[in-house]
């Protein structure tokens, strides 16, 4: 059966239990979460519909060992997929953050995966309002809405199942649209 891809990167583990959060809410159209430090870029390539997750780490940059985080991460993973085209895929993604700690960089790295698959030519889906955050700054805005979902585990992880459940209703179906798409 055709699935939805989840890759994920992490430094403590909170990324990869939100991504958990995902896959269970989504049920069985969702493969099992993949850590983007144990898989090659035609793992996730061969999805045409994908989520991707990261936290931020560093300043203007992906996590890795460059952030000094302690394993390589979504820096070092994404050279590989550097120049493989991306046309056909719909992809969604979420960010974890910390707003009261980093109000000026709030959830940052996320952009550089929508970067990454605009660029690459994807269809980014799954973008967020704002409402509800307190920050001053974030990269991940675009157009006035985050560019895929933020979770903020550290200062508001009660809003989180809520948060999840309402962009998995969003997402789910338009992603699992693709796999029909496929099929048809
Ligand atoms: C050293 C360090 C730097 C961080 N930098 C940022 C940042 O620039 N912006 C932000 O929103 N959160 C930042 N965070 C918060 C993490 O992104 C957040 O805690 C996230 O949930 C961690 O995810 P993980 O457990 O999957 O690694 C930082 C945390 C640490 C420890």
């Amino acid at each position: 059966m055709e699935q939805i891809g989840i890759f994920f990167g992490t430094d403590s583990g909170t990324t990869r239990l939100i991504a958990k959060k995902i896959a269970k809410l989504l049920g069985e159209t969702a493969a099992k979460p993949v850590n983007v430090n144990r898989c090659t870029a035609d793992d996730l390539l061969k999805y045409d519909a994908l989520i991707l997750g990261t936290p931020s780490y560093g300043i203007d940059e992906l996590p890795g060992l460059n952030t000094r985080i302690a394993e390589p991460s979504w820096h070092e993973f994404m050279p590989q997929l550097a120049g493989r085209s991306l046309a056909g895929k719909r992809i969604a993604l979420f960010g974890l953050g910390d707003q009261e700690k980093y109000p000026d960089r709030f959830a940052h790295s996320l952009i550089h995966l929508y970067r990454w698959a605009v660029d690459g030519g994807a269809e980014v889906v799954g973008q967020w309002p704002l409402a509800g955050y307190q920050f001053e700054h974030s990269p991940a805005v675009v157009d006035g809405r985050f560019v895929g979902l933020v979770i903020d585990q550290r200062s508001q992880s009660r809003l989180t199942d809520q948060r999840l459940q309402d962009w998995v209703a969003q997402v789910g179906p338009v992603l699992r649209e693709k796999l029909h798409t496929e099929i048809a």
